[in-house]
Protein backbone atom coordinates (compact mmCIF):
# COMPACT_ATOMS: atom_id res chain seq x y z
CA UNK A 1 0.00 0.00 0.00
CA UNK A 2 1.41 3.42 -0.54
CA UNK A 3 1.40 5.63 2.45
CA UNK A 4 -1.87 7.68 1.32
CA UNK A 5 -3.72 4.20 1.31
CA UNK A 6 -2.65 3.71 4.66
CA UNK A 7 -3.81 6.96 5.54
CA UNK A 8 -7.09 6.13 4.29
CA UNK A 9 -7.07 2.61 5.90
CA UNK A 10 -5.74 4.45 9.35
CA UNK A 11 -9.31 6.86 9.02
CA UNK A 12 -11.59 4.30 8.50
CA UNK A 13 -10.49 1.38 10.89
CA UNK A 14 -13.03 2.21 13.55
CA UNK A 15 -15.82 3.34 11.14
CA UNK A 16 -18.48 -0.13 10.50
CA UNK A 17 -18.31 -0.80 6.76
CA UNK A 18 -21.28 -1.25 4.22
CA UNK A 19 -19.83 -2.62 0.80
CA UNK A 20 -22.04 -1.80 -2.46
CA UNK A 21 -21.61 -4.04 -4.66
CA UNK A 22 -21.57 -2.87 -8.50
CA UNK A 23 -23.30 -4.62 -11.02
CA UNK A 24 -22.21 -2.67 -13.08
CA UNK A 25 -23.51 1.26 -15.30
CA UNK A 26 -22.05 3.45 -12.01
CA UNK A 27 -25.88 2.10 -9.84
CA UNK A 28 -23.81 1.63 -6.99
CA UNK A 29 -22.22 5.33 -6.44
CA UNK A 30 -25.64 6.80 -5.87
CA UNK A 31 -26.45 3.72 -3.45
CA UNK A 32 -22.97 4.37 -1.48
CA UNK A 33 -23.48 8.17 -1.38
CA UNK A 34 -27.03 7.51 0.13
CA UNK A 35 -25.49 5.38 2.57
CA UNK A 36 -22.81 7.62 3.84
CA UNK A 37 -25.89 10.20 3.88
CA UNK A 38 -27.42 7.86 6.58
CA UNK A 39 -24.30 8.25 8.70
CA UNK A 40 -22.64 4.49 7.45
CA UNK A 41 -19.49 4.55 5.94
CA UNK A 42 -19.52 2.60 2.64
CA UNK A 43 -17.37 1.51 0.11
CA UNK A 44 -18.04 -0.29 -3.49
CA UNK A 45 -16.81 -3.13 -4.47
CA UNK A 46 -16.64 -5.18 -7.58
CA UNK A 47 -19.12 -8.35 -7.55
CA UNK A 48 -16.15 -10.65 -8.41
CA UNK A 49 -15.59 -10.03 -4.70
CA UNK A 50 -15.33 -13.66 -3.37
CA UNK A 51 -17.08 -14.52 0.33
CA UNK A 52 -13.54 -15.23 1.70
CA UNK A 53 -12.83 -11.58 1.06
CA UNK A 54 -16.37 -10.20 2.34
CA UNK A 55 -15.82 -12.53 5.57
CA UNK A 56 -12.30 -10.53 5.96
CA UNK A 57 -13.72 -7.33 5.34
CA UNK A 58 -16.18 -8.50 7.92
CA UNK A 59 -18.87 -5.31 6.38
CA UNK A 60 -21.72 -4.58 8.65
CA UNK A 61 -23.98 -5.03 5.76
CA UNK A 62 -23.85 -5.76 1.53
CA UNK A 63 -25.69 -3.76 -0.43
CA UNK A 64 -26.31 -4.92 -4.16
CA UNK A 65 -26.74 -2.61 -7.21
CA UNK A 66 -28.76 -2.69 -9.79
CA UNK A 67 -27.20 -3.36 -13.56
CA UNK A 68 -28.16 -3.30 -16.72
CA UNK A 69 -28.36 -6.96 -17.20
CA UNK A 70 -30.61 -10.00 -17.00
CA UNK A 71 -30.08 -12.36 -14.79
CA UNK A 72 -30.83 -14.76 -17.66
CA UNK A 73 -28.69 -14.06 -20.26
CA UNK A 74 -25.52 -15.49 -20.37
CA UNK A 75 -22.29 -13.89 -18.75
CA UNK A 76 -25.04 -11.71 -16.28
CA UNK A 77 -23.04 -11.03 -13.69
CA UNK A 78 -23.07 -13.00 -10.27
CA UNK A 79 -21.98 -13.38 -7.14
CA UNK A 80 -20.19 -16.01 -5.08
CA UNK A 81 -23.03 -17.68 -3.72
CA UNK A 82 -20.99 -18.22 -0.50
CA UNK A 83 -21.83 -14.86 0.16
CA UNK A 84 -25.28 -15.80 0.82
CA UNK A 85 -24.07 -17.91 4.32
CA UNK A 86 -22.03 -15.55 5.82
CA UNK A 87 -24.75 -13.84 8.09
CA UNK A 88 -23.98 -10.52 7.03
CA UNK A 89 -27.43 -8.25 6.05
CA UNK A 90 -28.27 -8.07 2.71
CA UNK A 91 -29.95 -5.66 0.75
CA UNK A 92 -30.59 -6.08 -2.69
CA UNK A 93 -31.93 -3.37 -5.00
CA UNK A 94 -33.30 -3.85 -8.98
CA UNK A 95 -30.84 -6.27 -10.52
CA UNK A 96 -29.62 -7.15 -6.86
CA UNK A 97 -32.87 -8.57 -6.01
CA UNK A 98 -33.20 -10.48 -9.04
CA UNK A 99 -29.70 -11.90 -8.39
CA UNK A 100 -31.02 -12.72 -5.38
CA UNK A 101 -34.01 -14.64 -5.69
CA UNK A 102 -32.24 -16.36 -9.22
CA UNK A 103 -29.32 -17.48 -6.87
CA UNK A 104 -31.75 -19.12 -4.23
CA UNK A 105 -34.08 -20.69 -5.89
CA UNK A 106 -36.96 -18.39 -7.16
CA UNK A 107 -37.42 -17.44 -10.65
CA UNK A 108 -37.19 -14.40 -12.84
CA UNK A 109 -39.08 -13.60 -15.70
CA UNK A 110 -39.39 -11.22 -18.76
CA UNK A 111 -42.88 -12.11 -19.69
CA UNK A 112 -45.10 -8.56 -18.89
CA UNK A 113 -43.63 -4.94 -20.75
CA UNK A 114 -41.57 -3.69 -17.13
CA UNK A 115 -41.75 -0.75 -15.95
CA UNK A 116 -40.01 2.41 -16.06
CA UNK A 117 -40.43 5.34 -14.05
CA UNK A 118 -43.35 6.66 -10.72
CA UNK A 119 -45.14 3.52 -10.18
CA UNK A 120 -47.44 2.83 -7.22
CA UNK A 121 -45.80 -0.32 -4.61
CA UNK A 122 -48.69 -1.84 -2.31
CA UNK A 123 -48.23 -3.81 0.52
CA UNK A 124 -49.27 -7.25 0.34
CA UNK A 125 -52.24 -7.90 3.10
CA UNK A 126 -51.48 -10.52 5.99
CA UNK A 127 -47.62 -9.92 5.95
CA UNK A 128 -45.40 -8.21 8.20
CA UNK A 129 -42.40 -5.79 6.47
CA UNK A 130 -39.52 -5.25 8.45
CA UNK A 131 -37.81 -3.47 5.45
CA UNK A 132 -40.96 -1.30 4.87
CA UNK A 133 -41.83 -0.64 8.47
CA UNK A 134 -44.54 1.85 8.88
CA UNK A 135 -43.73 3.51 4.94
CA UNK A 136 -46.89 5.13 4.10
CA UNK A 137 -48.97 2.43 1.62
CA UNK A 138 -49.41 2.34 -1.00
CA UNK A 139 -46.61 4.57 -1.81
CA UNK A 140 -44.68 5.58 -5.07
CA UNK A 141 -41.70 4.21 -6.45
CA UNK A 142 -39.04 4.56 -9.21
CA UNK A 143 -38.75 1.73 -10.97
CA UNK A 144 -36.70 0.59 -13.78
CA UNK A 145 -37.30 -2.87 -14.72
CA UNK A 146 -38.02 -5.36 -17.54
CA UNK A 147 -37.27 -8.62 -15.67
CA UNK A 148 -39.76 -9.76 -12.15
CA UNK A 149 -39.56 -11.87 -9.71
CA UNK A 150 -41.78 -14.64 -10.69
CA UNK A 151 -40.95 -16.81 -7.84
CA UNK A 152 -40.46 -16.32 -5.12
CA UNK A 153 -37.24 -18.37 -3.23
CA UNK A 154 -38.26 -20.67 -0.41
CA UNK A 155 -37.93 -19.28 2.88
CA UNK A 156 -38.70 -15.54 1.59
CA UNK A 157 -41.87 -13.91 2.03
CA UNK A 158 -43.34 -11.17 -0.91
CA UNK A 159 -44.51 -8.41 1.28
CA UNK A 160 -45.11 -5.66 -1.75
CA UNK A 161 -45.97 -5.67 -5.28
CA UNK A 162 -46.72 -3.34 -8.24
CA UNK A 163 -48.76 -4.14 -11.26
CA UNK A 164 -45.47 -5.22 -13.34
CA UNK A 165 -43.49 -7.06 -10.35
CA UNK A 166 -45.85 -9.10 -8.24
CA UNK A 167 -42.83 -9.97 -5.93
CA UNK A 168 -41.54 -6.54 -5.63
CA UNK A 169 -40.48 -6.42 -2.41
CA UNK A 170 -39.33 -10.06 -0.81
CA UNK A 171 -37.71 -10.66 2.93
CA UNK A 172 -36.02 -13.31 4.12
CA UNK A 173 -35.44 -12.20 7.96
CA UNK A 174 -34.07 -15.59 9.27
CA UNK A 175 -31.31 -14.86 5.86
CA UNK A 176 -31.06 -11.55 7.18
CA UNK A 177 -31.68 -11.12 3.21
CA UNK A 178 -33.92 -8.32 1.80
CA UNK A 179 -34.58 -7.02 -1.77
CA UNK A 180 -36.53 -4.44 -3.55
CA UNK A 181 -37.54 -4.28 -6.76
CA UNK A 182 -37.55 -0.82 -7.01
CA UNK A 183 -34.51 1.96 -6.75
CA UNK A 184 -34.59 3.49 -3.31
CA UNK A 185 -31.94 5.58 -3.62
CA UNK A 186 -33.52 7.53 -6.32
CA UNK A 187 -34.69 11.11 -5.19
CA UNK A 188 -37.58 9.92 -7.14
CA UNK A 189 -39.00 6.83 -4.38
CA UNK A 190 -39.58 9.53 -1.44
CA UNK A 191 -39.69 6.98 0.96
CA UNK A 192 -36.31 5.64 -0.09
CA UNK A 193 -34.00 7.16 2.11
CA UNK A 194 -36.24 5.83 4.97
CA UNK A 195 -35.90 2.50 3.89
CA UNK A 196 -32.34 2.51 3.39
CA UNK A 197 -32.22 4.08 6.98
CA UNK A 198 -34.40 1.25 8.42
CA UNK A 199 -32.58 -1.44 6.56
CA UNK A 200 -29.03 0.38 7.67
CA UNK A 201 -29.86 1.08 11.75
CA UNK A 202 -32.89 -1.24 12.31
CA UNK A 203 -32.00 -4.29 10.58
CA UNK A 204 -28.28 -4.19 9.97
CA UNK A 205 -27.55 -2.97 13.44
CA UNK A 206 -25.13 0.24 11.78
CA UNK A 207 -24.22 3.01 14.24
CA UNK A 208 -23.96 7.09 12.99
CA UNK A 209 -20.53 7.15 13.18
CA UNK A 210 -19.56 8.53 9.63
CA UNK A 211 -19.76 12.36 9.93
CA UNK A 212 -17.77 15.13 8.89
CA UNK A 213 -17.05 16.21 12.05
CA UNK A 214 -15.58 12.16 13.09
CA UNK A 215 -13.80 11.97 9.43
CA UNK A 216 -11.86 15.52 10.08
CA UNK A 217 -11.14 14.27 13.41
CA UNK A 218 -9.38 10.77 12.48
CA UNK A 219 -8.09 12.21 9.27
CA UNK A 220 -5.83 14.58 11.02
CA UNK A 221 -4.27 12.05 13.46
CA UNK A 222 -3.99 9.56 9.98
CA UNK A 223 -1.83 12.86 8.26
CA UNK A 224 0.03 13.13 11.44
CA UNK A 225 0.96 9.56 11.24
CA UNK A 226 2.00 9.94 7.69
CA UNK A 227 3.71 12.89 7.84
CA UNK A 228 6.15 13.17 11.02
CA UNK A 229 7.62 15.70 10.74
CA UNK A 230 8.07 16.04 7.23
CA UNK A 231 7.59 18.64 4.84
CA UNK A 232 4.52 18.96 2.34
CA UNK A 233 3.74 21.60 -0.85
CA UNK A 234 0.69 21.49 -2.47
CA UNK A 235 -0.58 22.85 -5.77
CA UNK A 236 -3.81 24.95 -4.88
CA UNK A 237 -5.62 25.28 -8.13
CA UNK A 238 -8.57 27.45 -6.42
CA UNK A 239 -11.00 24.50 -7.26
CA UNK A 240 -12.55 23.09 -4.16
CA UNK A 241 -10.52 19.55 -3.94
CA UNK A 242 -7.29 21.00 -3.83
CA UNK A 243 -8.20 23.82 -1.61
CA UNK A 244 -10.21 21.06 1.23
CA UNK A 245 -6.77 19.21 1.12
CA UNK A 246 -4.93 21.50 1.87
CA UNK A 247 -6.92 23.38 4.56
CA UNK A 248 -6.97 19.46 6.20
CA UNK A 249 -3.61 18.78 5.96
CA UNK A 250 -2.66 22.30 7.49
CA UNK A 251 -4.98 21.38 10.25
CA UNK A 252 -2.94 18.29 10.86
CA UNK A 253 0.40 20.13 10.56
CA UNK A 254 0.30 23.49 10.12
CA UNK A 255 3.35 25.43 8.86
CA UNK A 256 4.50 21.87 7.89
CA UNK A 257 2.91 22.52 4.50
CA UNK A 258 3.85 25.15 1.67
CA UNK A 259 1.12 25.92 -0.98
CA UNK A 260 2.51 26.93 -4.20
CA UNK A 261 -0.72 28.59 -6.16
CA UNK A 262 0.39 28.90 -9.63
CA UNK A 263 -1.48 32.00 -11.76
CA UNK A 264 -2.04 31.48 -15.22
CA UNK A 265 -3.50 34.54 -16.18
CA UNK A 266 -6.31 31.67 -17.27
CA UNK A 267 -8.44 32.17 -13.86
CA UNK A 268 -11.94 33.51 -14.02
CA UNK A 269 -12.28 37.23 -12.54
CA UNK A 270 -10.34 38.22 -9.21
CA UNK A 271 -10.04 34.52 -8.61
CA UNK A 272 -6.46 34.62 -8.09
CA UNK A 273 -6.64 37.40 -5.52
CA UNK A 274 -9.50 35.11 -4.00
CA UNK A 275 -7.85 32.34 -3.25
CA UNK A 276 -4.58 33.82 -1.89
CA UNK A 277 -6.82 35.61 0.35
CA UNK A 278 -7.78 32.85 1.62
CA UNK A 279 -5.41 30.80 2.38
CA UNK A 280 -2.62 32.98 3.51
CA UNK A 281 -5.51 35.21 5.25
CA UNK A 282 -7.50 33.59 6.72
CA UNK A 283 -6.25 30.62 6.79
CA UNK A 284 -2.71 30.97 7.95
CA UNK A 285 -1.39 29.09 5.42
CA UNK A 286 2.02 29.49 4.03
CA UNK A 287 1.58 30.60 0.37
CA UNK A 288 4.17 30.70 -2.44
CA UNK A 289 2.19 32.70 -4.98
CA UNK A 290 3.68 32.75 -8.66
CA UNK A 291 2.73 35.10 -10.87
CA UNK A 292 3.13 33.60 -14.43
CA UNK A 293 0.92 35.38 -16.42
CA UNK A 294 3.26 36.42 -18.73
CA UNK A 295 5.43 32.69 -19.51
CA UNK A 296 1.88 31.71 -20.27
CA UNK A 297 0.98 34.32 -22.99
CA UNK A 298 4.24 34.26 -24.37
CA UNK A 299 3.68 30.25 -24.56
CA UNK A 300 0.29 30.75 -26.07
CA UNK A 301 0.78 33.24 -28.84
CA UNK A 302 0.52 32.27 -31.77
CA UNK A 303 -1.32 28.73 -30.75
CA UNK A 304 -4.38 28.14 -32.31
CA UNK A 305 -5.58 24.17 -32.08
CA UNK A 306 -6.98 23.41 -28.75
CA UNK A 307 -4.54 20.31 -28.23
CA UNK A 308 -1.54 22.32 -28.99
CA UNK A 309 -2.83 24.90 -26.19
CA UNK A 310 -4.04 22.13 -23.92
CA UNK A 311 -0.32 20.74 -24.07
CA UNK A 312 1.51 24.17 -23.78
CA UNK A 313 -0.39 25.19 -20.81
CA UNK A 314 -0.33 22.03 -19.33
CA UNK A 315 3.54 21.72 -19.93
CA UNK A 316 4.35 25.01 -18.77
CA UNK A 317 2.34 24.25 -15.27
CA UNK A 318 4.44 21.76 -14.74
CA UNK A 319 8.07 23.62 -15.43
CA UNK A 320 6.67 26.56 -13.07
CA UNK A 321 5.40 24.52 -10.49
CA UNK A 322 9.06 22.95 -10.16
CA UNK A 323 10.75 26.23 -10.54
CA UNK A 324 8.33 27.09 -7.34
CA UNK A 325 9.41 24.02 -5.18
CA UNK A 326 12.73 25.94 -5.17
CA UNK A 327 11.98 27.27 -1.57
CA UNK A 328 10.90 24.28 -0.17
CA UNK A 329 13.38 21.76 -1.58
CA UNK A 330 13.09 19.57 0.96
CA UNK A 331 9.31 18.46 0.53
CA UNK A 332 8.78 15.36 0.39
CA UNK A 333 5.17 15.12 0.69
CA UNK A 334 2.79 16.22 -2.20
CA UNK A 335 -1.03 16.62 -1.51
CA UNK A 336 -3.39 16.23 -4.04
CA UNK A 337 -7.20 16.73 -4.01
CA UNK A 338 -7.76 12.92 -5.40
CA UNK A 339 -11.56 12.26 -4.72
CA UNK A 340 -13.05 8.96 -4.44
CA UNK A 341 -15.01 8.62 -8.08
CA UNK A 342 -11.21 9.15 -9.02
CA UNK A 343 -9.82 6.02 -7.04
CA UNK A 344 -13.04 4.03 -8.31
CA UNK A 345 -12.47 5.00 -11.86
CA UNK A 346 -8.50 4.23 -11.61
CA UNK A 347 -10.19 -0.04 -11.26
CA UNK A 348 -8.93 -0.57 -8.23
CA UNK A 349 -8.82 1.21 -5.02
CA UNK A 350 -5.18 0.37 -4.48
CA UNK A 351 -4.07 1.68 -7.55
CA UNK A 352 -1.57 4.75 -6.46
CA UNK A 353 -2.63 7.94 -8.91
CA UNK A 354 -1.20 10.83 -9.54
CA UNK A 355 -4.03 13.71 -11.13
CA UNK A 356 -2.80 16.93 -11.12
CA UNK A 357 -4.98 19.29 -10.32
CA UNK A 358 -4.97 20.65 -13.87
CA UNK A 359 -5.53 16.88 -15.66
CA UNK A 360 -3.21 18.52 -18.87
CA UNK A 361 -1.27 15.78 -19.00
CA UNK A 362 -0.87 15.59 -15.24
CA UNK A 363 2.39 15.98 -12.98
CA UNK A 364 5.13 13.77 -14.15
CA UNK A 365 5.28 10.68 -12.20
CA UNK A 366 8.89 11.13 -11.80
CA UNK A 367 8.21 13.95 -9.20
CA UNK A 368 9.83 12.61 -6.48
CA UNK A 369 7.19 12.49 -3.82
CA UNK A 370 5.09 10.36 -1.65
CA UNK A 371 1.33 11.31 -2.10
CA UNK A 372 -0.56 12.49 0.85
CA UNK A 373 -4.67 12.33 -0.83
CA UNK A 374 -6.74 12.69 2.35
CA UNK A 375 -9.97 12.82 0.10
CA UNK A 376 -9.68 9.55 -1.59
CA UNK A 377 -12.28 8.48 0.42
CA UNK A 378 -15.13 11.14 0.11
CA UNK A 379 -17.08 11.90 -2.71
CA UNK A 380 -17.55 15.16 -3.68
CA UNK A 381 -20.47 16.57 -1.31
CA UNK A 382 -18.90 15.30 1.79
CA UNK A 383 -15.61 17.14 0.20
CA UNK A 384 -18.15 20.41 0.22
CA UNK A 385 -18.97 19.47 3.88
CA UNK A 386 -15.78 19.41 4.89
CA UNK A 387 -14.12 22.65 3.22
CA UNK A 388 -17.32 24.00 5.08
CA UNK A 389 -16.56 22.67 8.67
CA UNK A 390 -12.62 24.04 8.10
CA UNK A 391 -14.19 27.12 7.69
CA UNK A 392 -13.64 27.38 3.79
CA UNK A 393 -15.82 30.42 1.95
CA UNK A 394 -18.93 29.30 0.18
CA UNK A 395 -17.00 30.73 -2.87
CA UNK A 396 -14.66 27.83 -2.44
CA UNK A 397 -16.35 25.39 -1.40
CA UNK A 398 -19.36 25.62 -3.54
CA UNK A 399 -17.27 26.49 -6.84
CA UNK A 400 -18.23 24.79 -9.68
CA UNK A 401 -15.79 22.57 -11.68
CA UNK A 402 -13.23 24.59 -13.65
CA UNK A 403 -10.42 23.02 -16.18
CA UNK A 404 -7.17 23.16 -15.64
CA UNK A 405 -6.12 24.71 -19.14
CA UNK A 406 -8.40 27.45 -17.74
CA UNK A 407 -9.88 30.09 -19.88
CA UNK A 408 -7.33 29.04 -22.18
CA UNK A 409 -10.03 26.52 -23.55
CA UNK A 410 -13.19 28.82 -23.65
CA UNK A 411 -11.29 31.35 -25.79
CA UNK A 412 -11.30 29.38 -29.23
CA UNK A 413 -8.23 30.23 -31.43
CA UNK A 414 -5.34 32.62 -29.71
CA UNK A 415 -5.48 33.55 -26.21
CA UNK A 416 -4.28 36.96 -25.73
CA UNK A 417 -4.16 39.23 -22.78
CA UNK A 418 -7.00 41.12 -24.21
CA UNK A 419 -9.37 38.40 -24.71
CA UNK A 420 -9.05 37.13 -21.55
CA UNK A 421 -10.00 40.38 -20.07
CA UNK A 422 -13.45 40.64 -22.26
CA UNK A 423 -14.37 37.04 -21.48
CA UNK A 424 -13.34 37.32 -18.02
CA UNK A 425 -16.02 40.47 -17.65
CA UNK A 426 -18.74 38.78 -19.44
CA UNK A 427 -18.16 35.72 -17.57
CA UNK A 428 -18.18 37.39 -14.34
CA UNK A 429 -21.48 38.79 -15.23
CA UNK A 430 -23.03 35.05 -16.38
CA UNK A 431 -22.05 34.45 -12.70
CA UNK A 432 -23.78 37.41 -10.49
CA UNK A 433 -26.46 37.11 -12.79
CA UNK A 434 -26.79 33.06 -11.93
CA UNK A 435 -26.36 33.94 -8.25
CA UNK A 436 -28.83 36.36 -8.13
CA UNK A 437 -31.67 34.57 -9.49
CA UNK A 438 -30.47 31.70 -7.08
CA UNK A 439 -30.08 29.23 -9.33
CA UNK A 440 -25.87 28.33 -8.42
CA UNK A 441 -25.94 25.48 -7.36
CA UNK A 442 -28.65 23.88 -9.22
CA UNK A 443 -26.27 24.04 -12.31
CA UNK A 444 -23.18 22.12 -12.80
CA UNK A 445 -21.24 24.58 -14.80
CA UNK A 446 -21.97 28.05 -16.31
CA UNK A 447 -20.01 30.11 -17.87
CA UNK A 448 -19.08 32.32 -21.32
CA UNK A 449 -17.05 31.14 -24.17
CA UNK A 450 -15.28 34.05 -26.35
CA UNK A 451 -15.40 32.50 -30.19
CA UNK A 452 -13.02 33.74 -32.97
CA UNK A 453 -15.18 35.65 -34.89
CA UNK A 454 -16.47 38.99 -35.18
CA UNK A 455 -20.22 40.11 -35.81
CA UNK A 456 -21.71 43.19 -36.90
CA UNK A 457 -23.95 45.04 -34.83
CA UNK A 458 -25.78 48.67 -34.19
CA UNK A 459 -26.23 50.85 -30.93
CA UNK A 460 -27.12 54.25 -31.38
CA UNK A 461 -26.37 55.37 -34.53
CA UNK A 462 -23.40 53.71 -35.08
CA UNK A 463 -22.22 50.21 -36.59
CA UNK A 464 -20.94 47.98 -34.59
CA UNK A 465 -18.37 45.35 -35.35
CA UNK A 466 -17.41 43.02 -32.10
CA UNK A 467 -16.93 40.08 -30.42
CA UNK A 468 -19.94 37.43 -29.95
CA UNK A 469 -20.07 36.00 -26.41
CA UNK A 470 -21.61 32.44 -26.11
CA UNK A 471 -23.39 31.53 -22.76
CA UNK A 472 -22.84 28.06 -21.66
CA UNK A 473 -25.19 26.47 -19.00
CA UNK A 474 -25.02 22.94 -18.43
CA UNK A 475 -26.84 20.34 -15.47
CA UNK A 476 -25.09 17.25 -14.82
CA UNK A 477 -24.45 14.58 -12.14
CA UNK A 478 -20.40 13.72 -13.23
CA UNK A 479 -19.91 15.56 -16.61
CA UNK A 480 -19.31 12.40 -18.09
CA UNK A 481 -23.34 13.46 -19.52
CA UNK A 482 -24.72 16.90 -19.54
CA UNK A 483 -27.79 18.48 -20.75
CA UNK A 484 -28.51 22.60 -21.32
CA UNK A 485 -29.52 24.16 -18.18
CA UNK A 486 -33.22 25.73 -18.90
CA UNK A 487 -32.25 29.34 -17.68
CA UNK A 488 -35.72 31.56 -17.31
CA UNK A 489 -35.99 33.93 -20.38
CA UNK A 490 -35.58 37.45 -17.68
CA UNK A 491 -32.28 35.70 -16.65
CA UNK A 492 -30.77 35.28 -20.14
CA UNK A 493 -31.98 38.29 -20.95
CA UNK A 494 -30.33 40.18 -18.19
CA UNK A 495 -27.04 38.40 -18.35
CA UNK A 496 -27.31 39.85 -22.17
CA UNK A 497 -27.83 43.09 -21.74
CA UNK A 498 -25.35 43.89 -19.20
CA UNK A 499 -22.58 41.71 -21.63
CA UNK A 500 -23.58 44.10 -24.34
CA UNK A 501 -23.64 46.90 -21.89
CA UNK A 502 -20.45 46.52 -19.33
CA UNK A 503 -18.13 44.50 -21.64
CA UNK A 504 -16.59 46.86 -24.61
CA UNK A 505 -16.31 45.01 -27.49
CA UNK A 506 -18.96 42.98 -27.30
CA UNK A 507 -22.27 43.10 -29.16
CA UNK A 508 -23.95 39.67 -29.63
CA UNK A 509 -24.72 37.15 -26.97
CA UNK A 510 -25.95 33.21 -28.03
CA UNK A 511 -27.13 30.69 -25.71
CA UNK A 512 -25.88 27.27 -25.93
CA UNK A 513 -28.20 24.61 -25.53
CA UNK A 514 -26.26 21.72 -27.29
CA UNK A 515 -26.63 18.53 -24.59
CA UNK A 516 -23.75 15.91 -24.38
CA UNK A 517 -23.26 13.96 -26.46
CA UNK A 518 -23.24 15.22 -28.94
CA UNK A 519 -21.69 18.40 -27.66
CA UNK A 520 -18.86 18.58 -24.96
CA UNK A 521 -19.44 20.59 -22.21
CA UNK A 522 -16.43 22.79 -22.98
CA UNK A 523 -16.21 24.58 -26.39
CA UNK A 524 -12.59 23.31 -26.96
P1 LIG B 1 -16.00 18.19 -21.65
O1 LIG B 1 -15.73 19.49 -22.32
O2 LIG B 1 -15.10 17.08 -22.13
O3 LIG B 1 -15.65 18.40 -20.11
O4 LIG B 1 -17.44 17.78 -21.71
C1 LIG B 1 -15.98 17.52 -19.08
C2 LIG B 1 -15.52 18.13 -17.78
O5 LIG B 1 -14.09 18.20 -17.72
C3 LIG B 1 -13.66 19.56 -17.62
N1 LIG B 1 -12.50 19.67 -18.51
C4 LIG B 1 -11.24 19.66 -18.10
N2 LIG B 1 -10.72 19.59 -16.86
N3 LIG B 1 -8.55 19.71 -17.78
C5 LIG B 1 -9.39 19.62 -16.71
O6 LIG B 1 -8.91 19.58 -15.58
C6 LIG B 1 -8.98 19.78 -19.05
O7 LIG B 1 -8.20 19.85 -20.01
C7 LIG B 1 -10.41 19.76 -19.22
N4 LIG B 1 -11.22 19.81 -20.31
C8 LIG B 1 -12.51 19.76 -19.85
C9 LIG B 1 -14.85 20.39 -18.05
O8 LIG B 1 -14.82 21.70 -17.46
C10 LIG B 1 -16.01 19.55 -17.56
O9 LIG B 1 -16.24 19.71 -16.18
Amino acid sequence: MTGAEDEAAAVVADQQTVLVVDFGAQYAQLIARRVREARVYSEIVPHTITAAEVAERAPAALVFSGGPKSVNVEHSPRIDPGIYDLGVPILGICYGAQLIADQLGGQVGGGGSGEYGRTELRRLEGVDSDLLGDDEDPQTVWMSHFDAVTRVPEGFTATAASDGAPNAVIECPERRIWAVQYHPEVAHTPQGQALLERFLHRLAGCADTWTMGNFIEASVAAIREQVGDGRAICGLSGGVDSAVAAALVHRAVGPQLTCVFVDTGLMRKDEGEQVVETFRRHQGIELVHVRAEDRFFDRLAGLTDPEDKRKAIGELFIRVFEDARGGVEDARFLVQGTLYPDVIESGTAHAATIKSHHNVGGLPDDLDFELVEPLRLLFKDEVRAVGSELGLPDEIVWRQPFPGPGLGVRIIGEVTPDKVAVLQEADAIVREELRAAGLERQIWQSFAVLPDIRTVGVMGDERTYGYPVIIRAVTSDDAMTADWARIPYDVLESMASRIINEVPGVNRVAYDITSKPPGTIEWE
